[in-house]
């Protein structure tokens, strides 16, 4: 079983829809966005060539790279293909009256319970 830790990021009232910000939990660099009034966690950094995907463009729910275009799903991490050959990490996120926190799962994702859902290997 994987564990995780569990990081109030603040208050993310004023984050409208079809907008993204970045925060840091740790070294580890996270893309939030809100899509359809439901927020959205995702690592920011492109499995392709390590490139912020916060610079690129949210359509929708997929997010491009603003390097060669590839795009990423951003309620699970998923690839839409090349140049990218992974996905990216996700996150669970939830927002509550009293702020938002973020799991960051700490657990090997090819562990004995097998992938974490939404988890990808960047390398
Ligand atoms: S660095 Fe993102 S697609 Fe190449």
């Amino acid at each position: 079983m994987n564990q995780s830790d569990e990081h109030d990021l603040g208050n993310f009232s004023d984050l409208d829809n079809g907008e993204l910000t970045t925060c840091e939990v740790g070294d580890l660099e996270i893309l939030v966005c809100r899509v359809d009034g439901k927020l959205y966690a995702i690592e920011d950094n492109c499995s392709h060539a390590d490139t912020p995907l916060s610079e690129g463009r949210l359509s929708g729910f997929q997010v491009n790279c603003p390097l060669h275009g590839a795009s990423f799903d951003v309620r699970d991490g998923a690839h839409s293909g090349p140049p990218a050959y992974t996905g990216v990490r996700c996150f669970e996120i939830v927002e509550g009256d009293s702020g938002v926190t973020v799991k960051i799962d700490n657990g090997n994702p090819e562990g004995e319970d097998g992938p974490q859902k939404g988890f990808f290997q960047t390398r």
